[in-house]
């Protein structure tokens, strides 16, 4: 067996990121400093709480056996439109209590997010002042890679992570433009209406050999320019869409039903949530971006093409209702009409009541350090195994993704175990 030669994580990992004054951004960078002052447990964080099998008998915690970066090496930064610093954005938020966030309130304070690259077009709901200027985008692209270099150097960092948390931007269908490189430099270059800022932070950070994580739904780092880029520069990427709820239950129940050969004939899924991140959704054309991602499960799960009487017509439908009196404490109403033997029908509701922050922080730090971790054993392009954490799995164009949890969890694992050096393969875990 090839082992995998990987580089030590030795000095600081600044992790920069896109929307560090969002709800999400600050719950997870909060956490992650109270998780090092010993202030709090990072529930839901595979890399800091989960065991590996190593063998059929022998079993470790991961984080003592893959050789990720420690907590106490991550120098945080980033962008925003706003100017407030992350103490006083979490305190806006709401999600975490002023108890919470005074255990880490100095570190918090001296967080203050860089001028964000923004165009108004791509989010139209967001109206912010922190924004650089610049003629072209390619010139706003150059800002970026500075930022990233001054940050780097500042701090003192060996190594640099970027992950988009920002707002969902209108939908942006892939065109010619984003097929090559060379056209999507011109493209930024003139100004071009198919390059959307995430795209910029996604170029900037990968030109300057730095790994990127997309937890939006929109295209960013997903097209062959990008790819190839990647490639050039032998840079781990990964994304799109964070799996945190209801798309988080739909990747169970769905295998459910087709491992027991269960049909189903309509899935209605209705969300309300308050926060700015359900204000932007409010707008159609940023809604069209998150629908794609959120429709794209339970076809190549159910396969309804080689299932054409259970799962050839269904009805799939996804609502997001901005809500402001709950906050980021979202609720996620499911109806699944599905069908039993002689054709019997049945149904099934969940009602989730859950906390969008909370759900999606542990995934953001356990993409950073895997991210991370993923450079330094020399992967680049799409990280396939990171799959699990998403709802839209990035795939280049001729492949198909992977969208059941459970499978994705063995291709995690195992690759994990690859990386650890261990000869041991499960399909189950
Ligand atoms: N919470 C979840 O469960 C979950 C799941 C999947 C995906 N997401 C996605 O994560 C993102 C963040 O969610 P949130 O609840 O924190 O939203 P939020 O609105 O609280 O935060 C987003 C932040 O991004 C900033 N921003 C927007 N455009 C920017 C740009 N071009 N440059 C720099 N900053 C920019 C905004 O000012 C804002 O502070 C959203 O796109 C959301 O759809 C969240």
């Amino acid at each position: 067996m090839k082992t995998i030669e990987v580089k030590k994580a030795e000095g600081k990992l600044g992790v920069l990121v896109v929307g560090i004054g969002g709800a999400v951004s600050t719950t997870f960078i909060a956490g992650t400093l109270a998780a090092r002052k010993g202030l709090g447990t990072p529930i839901g964080s595979i890399t800091q709480l989960s065991t590996i099998k190593l063998s059929e008998t022998e079993t470790a915690k991961i984080k003592d056996v893959l050789p990720i970066a420690k907590l106490d090496d991550i120098v945080f930064g980033g962008w925003d439109l706003f100017e407030e610093n992350c103490y006083d954005a979490a305190r806006h938020h709401a999600v975490l209590t002023v108890e919470d966030l005074d255990g880490v309130k100095e570190e918090l304070q001296a967080i203050k997010p860089m001028k964000a690259a923004f165009d108004q077009d791509f989010v139209k709901r967001l109206h912010g002042t922190n924004v650089k200027k610049a003629d072209t985008k390619w010139d706003l692209m150059l800002q970026l890679k500075e930022d990233i270099a001054n940050f780097k150097a500042a701090n003192g960092c060996a190594r640099i992570v970027v992950i988009w948390a920002a707002s969902t931007e209108v939908y942006v269908p892939m065109s010619s433009v984003h097929m090559d490189l060379a056209t999507f430099q011109k493209a930024m270059k003139e100004n071009s209406h198919e390059v959307a800022p995430s795209m910029l932070y996604a170029y900037a950070a990968i030109d300057s050999g730095v790994p990127f994580i997309n937890g939006a739904p929109a295209l960013t780092v997903d097209f062959p320019a990008m790819w190839q880029l990647a490639a050039e520069k032998h840079v781990p990427i990964c994304g799109k869409d964070f799996k945190t709820g209801q798309t988080l239950l739909k990747t169970v129940l769905s295998p459910m039903l087709h491992t027991r050969m269960l049909g189903l004939r309509g899935w209605f899924s209705t969300n309300i949530l308050g926060n700015r991140d359900g204000e932007v959704l409010d707008d159609p054309d940023s809604f069209k971006t998150k629908e794609v991602s959120k429709l794209s499960v339970l076809d190549t799960i159910l396969k309804p093409d080689e299932y054409p009487e259970l799962y050839g017509n269904i009805f799939h439908k996804v609502r997001i209702n901005y809500y402001p009196p709950r906050g980021d404490n979202k609720e996620g109403w499911d109806n699944l009409d599905i069908i039993g033997w002689m054709g019997y029908p049945m149904q099934i509701k969940v009602d989730f009541l859950c906390r969008d922050s909370i759900l999606a922080a542990p995934l953001l730090l356990d993409l950073v350090l895997l991210n991370d971790l993923a450079q330094r054993c020399g992967f680049e392009g799409i990280q396939h195994w990171l799959s699990f954490y998403f709802k839209s799995p990035m795939h280049e164009l001729d492949g198909a993704p992977i969208h059941d949890l459970f499978q994705q969890n063995v291709m995690l694992r195992n690759k994990m175990r690859e990386i650890i050096g261990c000869e041991y393969r499960s399909n189950v875990d």
